[in-house]
């Protein structure tokens, strides 16, 4: 709790310097990453200077995450990537989201007939087949330049050498220490032999992940599949309840998948395609308020954060109807992010009052009937060529599972709580969904992560992204528009104070920097307004006229690095 309010009060003196134009970007003449943990923005920049590409930089960065924060992400999990390589202007999107096991049914979740949100959440049940090592191995193998055993050395460093726990961790640590208390392998890591939680600053070690990411390196991607590695992951799962195979691991493969992308005053985003729902409801959002004047509206005034909160339950309410794993359903893109629906969704939004809740959304056909940060991370990575690399990752809630397969050191996801359990049954983050998103066996959850590059012409100008479930979609948005419509510098448009709407629950939420009289006229016109402490992160790089500036988000105790 303590941690809570000392960075909350960081985060808004952070503001106050930035508004008192004090603060300035983390610049570089030749690359830039934009990390969740300062130490592992550094080793990715060092990997940028020994000669390594954008590709290199963001493998190398992604792992070293893993092991920093590993409450957020880890090679337990699973992500999305996003690469715009500048030498032939291609953009490409990897999908290593992890899969439900062959053996998972939707009853499975149930007890006494009703929904368990601790079978989704905390159980063996909980755990999707891990996709993180698959997809940067082959991230790195197609675009990258160098081994997977140089990319390794900083994760494998980290855990092994120790590391001083980070603000953000020592945050999660503390908040769930009793669930941790609970479990020996986390609280032999992560508390004191009395039970105090480990604070920031102190040093940890995690050796058994350390000869995991060593086995990994010498051996490459397969022997996490395959062999021993396999074998505790799905003895782990088993004796915790869950249904997880061999098989299961053996057959899992990422996914290349075709970028989305859209025009936003002039320049081109491009972004995650389903499983995630987050590039869909971003570049959905973007068409809504297309044809607004929003410099003229003003920054974080009630009319903006009204216009933002309506796009917004629009998106999300399409999240909920029409998204889920494309190879399973349809999932109409076309219609939704058309320029006429856009624009009627647009019209209606009335200037002085809300909708009725079941109002929002494009109403294109009815969805389909089911029978019936947190974690995460980003990091953000441009490159002296051109190229740029969004990614990321997560074990879902912190902490996943809170499963450790064995004398491995991985903590295990808990992706499969992101399915629609039941037809509106809130998961973890209150987002509802419907038969789109319903579990299947070897299907994919929907996501929020937005991994989105910008491009100006053929230029990439930015890359972009973040961590906070559904607050993903909502930071990412409105850190685009602090740069793209408001012209902000990377530190300020990272920093200004946040609100987010995800349509159900009907409750708009709002960063405590948010204007008090701004905060009046939103309940005025109908909303039901409630502060919270911060929302997600978003790490943002961007390329200027010469060079790169770099901002990682303050609320998550972030770190850029440029060379
Ligand atoms: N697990 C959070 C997300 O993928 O949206």
């Amino acid at each position: 709790m303590h941690s809570v309010v000392s960075r909350t009060i960081a985060l808004a003196v952070f503001v106050a310097t930035l508004l008192a134009g004090g603060v300035a970007a983390e610049v570089g003449p030749r690359g830039m990453v934009a990390a969740e943990h300062p130490l592992a923005a550094r080793a990715g920049a060092t990997i940028l200077e020994e000669g390594g590409n954008a590709i290199d930089a963001a493998v190398a960065t992604a792992f070293a995450v893993c092991v920093l924060n590993p409450s957020s992400c880890g090679i337990g999990g699973g992500g999305f990537l996003l690469y715009y390589r500048a030498r032939d202007r291609q953009a490409f999107a990897l999908d290593f989201r992890e899969t439900a096991p062959a053996a998972l049914r939707p009853e499975l979740f149930l007890a006494g007939g009703r929904v368990d949100p601790q079978r989704s959440q905390r159980s063996g049940l909980a755990v999707g087949v891990p996709g993180e090592v698959a997809g940067l191995a082959l991230a790195l193998e197609r675009f990258g330049t160098l081994p997977l055993r140089v990319v390794l050395e900083p994760a494998i460093r980290f855990a092994r050498d120790g590391f001083p726990i980070g603000s953000h961790l020592a945050q999660e640590i503390a908040k769930n220490q009793k669930d941790i208390a609970r479990r020996p392998l986390l609280a032999r890591w992560f508390l004191h032999e009395d039970g105090r939680p480990r604070g920031e600053g102190e040093v940890i070690q995690f050796p058994e992940l350390a000869r995991t990411l060593s086995t990994l390196a010498q051996q490459g991607p397969s022997a996490f599949y395959r062999g021993a590695i396999a074998q505790e992951i799905v003895r782990t799962v088993r004796d915790a309840g869950g249904v997880m195979t061999e098989d299961d691991l053996a057959t899992y493969s990422p996914k290349w998948r075709k970028p989305l992308e859209a025009s936003y005053r002039g320049y081109r985003i491009l972004t995650m395609p389903p499983p995630s729902s987050g590039g869909g409801a971003l570049l959905a959002a973007f068409g809504i308020v297309r044809g607004d004047d929003l410099v003229r509206l003003g920054h974080n005034s009630p009319t903006y954060l009204h216009l933002l909160a309506e796009t917004l339950k629009h998106v999300f309410a399409d999240r909920a109807r029409y998204y889920g794993d494309p190879d399973f359903v349809r999932v109409p893109l076309a219609e939704l992010l058309d320029p006429n629906l856009t624009a009627s969704l647009r019209r209606r939004i009335l200037s002085t009052r809300t909708l009725p809740i079941e109002e929002y959304g494009s109403h294109l056909a009815p969805p389909a009937q089911m029978g019936s940060d947190a974690g995460t991370a980003h990091l953000s990575v441009m490159d002296s060529e051109g190229n740029a690399v969004a990614c990321t990752t997560t074990i879902n809630t912190s902490f996943g599972a809170m499963l450790v397969a064995g004398s491995t050191g991985i903590l295990l996801n808990n992706q499969i709580d992101d399915f629609a359990i039941a037809p509106n049954v809130p998961n973890a983050y209150g987002l509802v969904g419907n038969a789109a998103n319903a579990v299947a066996p070897g299907k994919r959850p929907l996501s929020s992560m937005a991994p989105t590059v910008v491009l100006e012409g053929d230029r990439a100008v930015a890359a972009v992204g973040g961590s906070g479930g559904p607050m993903i979609i909502s930071g990412t948005l409105q850190v685009l528009l602090n740069v793209l419509a408001f012209g902000f510098g990377a530190e300020h448009a990272v920093a200004a104070p946040r609100i987010h709407h995800q349509w159900q629950p009907p409750v708009l939420l709002v960063e405590p920097q948010i204007d008090p009289k701004a905060r009046n006229v939103l309940e005025r016109v109908g909303h039901t307004v409630r502060e919270v402490p911060e929302m997600g992160a978003i790490q943002l790089v961007r390329r200027m006229s010469s060079g790169f500036e770099g901002a990682a988000d303050p609320r998550k105790g972030g770190g850029a690095k440029g060379w």
